[in-house]
């Protein structure tokens, strides 16, 4: 066959074309809980920057997918209803969850969101075969005296509990703490990772939330740990990447991390 100028160019644009879509392939279908709130949409950006096929779930498909961002598969479901969830995992490899509770009271509450039905995902991943959880908590979890916990009716503590439940469940996870959110760009601080929980007030760009939780899918010192990220303007924006490396397992409050308790 006469491989012509033409010819040569539908070839190599052919070619491009298979690889992307094996490379896209080879990457876990990942579901992303809470996928049309404002962490969310950072985290479905990120997974779809990276080539990973994603699934959204929502209480509200019709609204989630007119709210804009890139065009994904949503799934109807509430964590709450564990009945809604298996099928929301079907041929799921990872979850990304970033759901919570807007509202202290009521039945989405955050006992009902940030607990229950964290819980809820977390035993329903684990019976669908979920290769990995990945869950946005929040800094200070472990101090039941927050402030927090009063006006919020107890978020920080149903975190906590359903952060244990994810390291008790056998399901690989990664535990991402947050302190205050911004929506603002990613990627123009650095950002300081610590463990222990030993506090400290902060703020982070919901966008490099999720990119570091993204991160945690292909980077095996992310697994099976927890740790708070703050944004740090005086840090190189990447040297993250490196820190990684010292994370470790089993270590997520200053007794865990054999460093002083907090009341002492
Ligand atoms: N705001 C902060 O400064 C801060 C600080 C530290 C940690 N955090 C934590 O970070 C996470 C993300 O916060 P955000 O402010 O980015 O989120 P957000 O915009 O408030 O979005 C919350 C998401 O939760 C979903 N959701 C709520 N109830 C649900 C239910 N019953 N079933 C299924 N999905 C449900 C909503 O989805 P639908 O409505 O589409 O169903 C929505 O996508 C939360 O866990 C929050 O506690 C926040």
């Amino acid at each position: 066959m006469k491989i012509t100028r033409r010819s040569f160019g539908v070839l190599l644009s052919t070619s491009i074309v298979m690889a992307r879509a094996s490379a896209a392939d080879s990457k876990p279908l990942v579901l992303v809980a809470g996928a049309s709130g404002a962490t969310g949409k950072q985290i479905v950006a990120a997974l779809v920057k990276h080539g990973y096929r994603v699934r959204g779930l929502t209480r509200d498909p019709a609204m989630a997918a007119k709210a804009g961002g890139p065009q994904i598969e949503w799934v109807k479901g509430d964590v709450r209803d564990a009945a809604t969830l298996p099928t929301a995992l079907k041929g799921v490899g990872a979850v990304m969850c970033a759901v919570g509770a807007r509202e202290p009271q009521g039945d989405n509450s955050p006992e009902k969101v940030d607990y229950e039905g964290v819980r809820n995902l977390i035993d329903a991943s684990k019976a669908a075969g979920v290769a990995h959880f990945v869950v946005e908590s929040s800094c200070n979890v472990t101090i039941p005296e927050h402030n927090f916990n009063k006006i919020f009716n107890g978020l920080l503590l149903w975190k906590m509990k359903a952060e244990d439940h994810l390291r008790a469940s056998g399901v690989a996870f990664t535990i991402v703490r947050p302190p205050q959110l911004l929506d603002e760009p990613g990627g123009i601080k650095g950002i300081r990772i610590q463990q222990g929980d030993v506090g400290g007030a902060g703020q982070i760009a919901r966008a490099d939330v999720a990119a570091v939780m993204v991160a945690a899918l292909s980077e095996p010192a992310m697994r099976n740990t927890t740790f708070e990220i703050f944004g740090a303007a005086t840090l190189p924006v990447d040297g993250w990447r490196k820190a990684l490396y010292l994370l470790k397992p089993n270590c997520f409050d200053r007794a865990t991390c054999n460093l002083p308790t907090r009341k002492s």
